[in-house]
């Protein structure tokens, strides 16, 4: 959702903040605007819309005027998309400008009393609130106002701060929401996610909540809200710039499903030491995990889809009963979780709302959380007792590809160490499943090779009204996640069912040529979904299967698309690869706006 940068330094800011503004465009819009301090004035620029528009206004933040300025991608909550609501805000006498991501829960009241002090208001949001706030108590020192502006907000908040009063600074805060530190020469930087600045520099700080960083050009001091110096150590990021580039790519979600071997083997190489999976991230002893008597798994999205997979696999190898949960329910639901619970956290951005605030209540509830995530650093990362982090890489599109991925993988990582702890996986077994996620980044290449064939399958669908996926078992699961993939990108309806499902109610929707993705890489399932194929065909439907090698009987059913034969475990890894490519195909043949479809945001920090 919304994004901020801001720069500080010899150069003019115009052309940086309008770039960097270009690569936090993923995270999903509908404003964007830039602020610049001239050092006699602050000047803004913002409109509605994409930030074309923006930059068409600003000749690409080149006609803008300043070395200080601060800018906003927008996702609209409190008031609609407008010219008027966009970022930055500014105080009533224009001295002050605010950008800002989160929420402010108790804007009305802060706006209602300072509207009884006579403050006129221009928009509906509650950003406008802190701009107004910082005016009304300033008295010449910038971080006690911002101080005492603080104890007044109640909710979550990233800001990039800057006024005339000083103007060679920009102050920069967070609470709950992320906000990073980038660090130059004679110049610095502030942005809400790393990929705004790595063009820049690669050398960060990252600002904890109620820390207080002021940018000068050749400085950053950082102070909490005592006014007490903390001192940070940098850090060097380890994402490369062309990771957030295309890179010859016509599009950031194709880069990505071409990257997925690399992406796993970056994420499972290292945890793989003499045969063995080594968890070092893993703080419980092996007593520990011989007291867990169930799993959660909690997520949103895709990322719940990995957890509905991850239940399979689990209660196949562990033996323990595993509840994948949809983070926005669990939180409603009174759920039973005590200390013998495990609770696993499923999040690429770390930052999701609903995600976040169940891990929060798992552990209030006394269980011990081991998220898997891809942003290090991020809340979720923080806030669990034990991180594994997937090493994807940026992920630019929407729709997740290479971090599903690999989070399947620390899936497999983690079934594997929780197994051999708990002795349910003979050794010669556990070798060979070792063995063979070893293996997993080159089949999943192999598997890539298909990409021809799913295109000419998409050719054949891309103008149909509505999609199917079916599957038992795993592949139920990976339906959920096809089915997803194909509705988000190409706006195609779309629906996953449980294959033995059909028959109580749903197969009443399959009519003459109807597309049907029929998921069948388990052997000993196949009866059972040859008996599916078999009903939906008779009513009508163009089946297309997905299944292991060239197996004679699923062929005779529809067009097929086969991957190689690996163990059950791994299955999905190769399945979702033909899914994900359809999506793509099918959205790229419909010219629809695959990494940025409409209406979604890479990550979803409101509730
Ligand atoms: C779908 C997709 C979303 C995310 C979901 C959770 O392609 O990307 O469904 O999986 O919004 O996001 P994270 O993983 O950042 O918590």
């Amino acid at each position: 959702m919304c994004g901020i940068v801001g720069y500080i330094g010899v150069e003019q800011a115009g052309p940086f903040l309008l770039d960097s503004l270009e690569k936090l465009e993923y995270r999903g819009y509908d404003s964007s605007g830039v602020c610049l301090n001239t050092g006699s004035e602050l000047v803004v620029k913002k409109a509605k819309g994409k930030l074309e528009v923006l930059k068409q206004m600003t000749d690409s933040g080149k006609s803008l005027n300043g070395t200080v300025g601060i800018g906003h991608t927008r996702w609209a909550t409190h008031g609609e998309p407008s010219d008027v609501n966009a970022h930055p805000h500014l105080s009533e006498s224009g001295r002050f400008a605010v950008v800002h991501n989160g929420i402010i829960e108790n804007y009305q009241e802060l706006k209602d009393y300072l509207t009884s002090k006579g403050i006129v208001f221009r928009s509906e949001t509650d950003t406008e609130v802190i701009a107004q706030l910082i005016e009304y108590y300033y008295k010449g020192d910038m971080i006690d106002t911002i101080i005492r502006v603080l104890g007044k907000l109640d909710g979550s908040y990233a800001l990039g701060v800057i006024t005339i009063e000083s103007p060679d600074e920009i102050i920069a805060v967070r609470k709950e929401s992320p906000l990073i530190i980038g660090l130059g020469n004679n110049e610095n930087y502030i942005a809400s996610d790393v990929t705004a600045i790595l063009s820049k520099t690669k050398k960060i700080c990252r600002l904890e909540n109620n820390e207080i960083a002021i940018l000068k050009k050749d400085s950053v001091r950082i102070v909490n809200l005592d006014r007490e110096e903390i001192h940070k150590e940098a850090e060097i990021v380890s994402w490369d710039i062309s990771s957030a580039q295309k890179g010859g790519y016509e599009h950031f979600m194709f880069k990505e499903i071409m990257e997925q071997p690399k992406a796993i083997s970056e994420t499972i190489t290292p945890r793989i030491k003499n045969g063995r999976v080594v968890l070092d991230e893993i703080s419980l002893s092996d007593d520990d995990i011989k007291k867990f008597n169930k799993i959660n798994v909690l997520a949103c999205g895709s990322a719940y889809h990995v957890g509905v997979v991850a239940k399979y696999i689990f209660e196949k190898m562990l033996r323990i009963p595993v509840e994948a949960d949809l983070a926005s329910e669990f939180r409603y639901r009174d759920p039973i979780v005590n200390d013998k619970t495990l609770t696993i956290v499923i999040s690429q951005s770390g930052e999701t709302a609903d995600t976040k605030e169940a891990m929060k209540e798992a552990r209030r509830r006394g269980s011990h959380i081991i998220s898997i995530v891809n942003v290090v650093g991020s809340a979720i990362a923080v806030e669990s007792n034990d991180v594994i982090y997937t090493w994807a890489g940026p992920e630019i599109a929407v729709a997740t590809t290479k971090a599903y991925s690999t989070q399947l993988s620390v899936i497999y990582l983690i079934a594997l160490y929780f197994g051999e702890k708990l002795g349910r996986i003979p050794a010669a077994e556990y070798k060979a499943l070792v063995n063979e996620l070893e293996q997993l980044p080159r089949k999943i290449t192999q598997v890539l090779e298909c990409k021809e064939r799913v295109q000419y399958l998409a050719s054949k669908y891309f103008n149909s009204k509505d999609i199917f996926f079916i599957g038992r078992n795993i592949d139920y699961a990976l339906s959920l996640e096809g089915s997803l993939k194909l509705k988000e990108i190409s706006y195609i309806h779309s629906e996953a069912y449980a294959a033995g499902e059909l028959k109580h109610g749903t197969i009443s929707l399959i009519e003459d040529g109807t597309p049907v993705i029929a998921l069948a890489t388990h052997e000993e399932l196949i009866p059972k979904m040859v008996s599916n194929i078999e009903e939906v065909n008779t009513r009508g439907a163009q089946v297309i299967c997905i299944a292991c090698d060239d197996h004679p009987e699923l062929k005779k059913l529809g067009e097929t698309i086969f991957i190689p034969k690996v163990c059950d475990m791994l299955l999905p890894s190769l399945a979702v690869i033909p899914l994900q490519l359809f999506a793509y195909y099918i959205a790229s043949l419909k010219g629809c706006d695959i990494d940025k479809p409409r209406n979604l945001a890479k990550s979803v920090t409101v509730e």
